[in-house]
């Protein structure tokens, strides 16, 4: 578990790194706080955030301001053209600065190992708001979508079809930690992270990857799918990578491959046309604003999972 100066604070950094207890802790936390909006605000009574952001956010970024307020607390929103990062400052005196003003920070940072950095010199909790490699607070709030529509998560089959992004490393760790099945059609030139992949696999995850997405979906409760140019993607070509995804397109004519049950789920922002077509992302079974909706009560969660302890 990534570890950082203070052994009594704790951050949300990946999820095959936080006890299986815990995640449940903070979906069941996030299911009551749904029901009860404005019932927690002195959780967060006195506690103060910061949020630095490299990369833009619609849905993260307003989900946290929002769930700090809502439970108390307060944030300042900073990103590099508007603090001494974007000028060279160093992450190391960064995040020694920033321990001492604030209580925790939600970090958006284009990469995991900055993430790890500003964690090893910092001693508050730092949340990952999305990285190269994970964004664990979405699919956090997927599975709690998943839980919402099926009543469980055990057992359920979810089908991954697309790019190998950090969104699907992040579903990786969560079939690792939650033990539902995973099914992946996934291009052999886009797969996703390969040491995620062992690690979890070797902790007994139920995980297929396959190009096969015919097989791959005919049994899914869940189609999910995402950009496939992540705002991380090095991808030199991208017209290349777009012409191999276009056989994995979530379309009407593949989402009839599925049972009758299944559902559609997006983290958004959607590219439509590309990864999914507007009947399939508009139809009643797409649970995609409801998904949206969740970020902001898996974040109270979250909160509270590393600030009420
Ligand atoms: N899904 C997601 O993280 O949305 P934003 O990029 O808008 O925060």
């Amino acid at each position: 578990m990534q570890k950082n100066k203070n052994s009594s604070t704790r951050n949300f950094i990946n999820l095959n790194e936080i006890d299986i207890g815990q995640l449940h802790n903070i979906m069941s936390f996030a299911h009551d706080v749904k029901k009860s909006r404005y019932g927690y605000i002195e959780l967060l009574k006195n506690k103060s955030f910061i949020l630095l952001f490299d990369e833009p956010s619609t849905r993260t970024r307003i989900s946290f301001e929002l769930a700090i307020t809502q439970l108390g607390g307060n944030s300042i929103f900073l990103d590099p053209s508007t603090s001494q990062l974007g000028r060279g400052e160093s992450i190391q005196d960064t995040a020694k600065v920033i321990s001492r003003y604030v209580d925790g920070i939600i970090i958006r940072n284009a990469s995991h190992k900055d993430l790890h950095e500003f964690a090893n010199n910092s001693n508050i909790s730092v949340i990952n708001a999305l990285t190269n490699l994970s964004h664990p607070c979405q699919i956090m709030a997927d599975l709690m979508t998943l839980h919402e529509h099926f009543g469980t998560i055990e057992n359920i089959n979810v089908a991954w079809v697309g790019d190998g992004n950090n969104v699907a490393n992040t579903w990786i760790q969560a079939a690792q930690v939650f033990g539902f099945n995973l099914k992946m059609a996934v291009p052999q030139e886009y797969k996703p992270n390969q040491d995620y992949l062992k690690k979890a696999l070797d902790n007994n995850a139920k995980i297929v990857i396959s190009q096969d997405i015919n097989n791959i979906i005919s049994d899914a409760d869940c189609i999910i799918t995402d950009t496939w140019m992540s705002m991380n993607d090095k991808t030199t070509n991208s017209d290349k990578k777009v012409g191999i995804l276009e056989r994995y397109q979530v379309n009407t004519r593949l989402f009839e491959l599925a049972p009758k049950h299944a559902i559609f789920l997006h983290c958004l922002p959607a590219h439509r046309g590309q990864e999914v077509t507007d009947e399939v992302i508009d139809s009643p079974r797409s649970l995609v604003y409801q998904q949206a909706e969740n970020r902001l009560h898996i974040q109270k969660g979250i909160l509270k999972y590393c600030f009420d302890n």
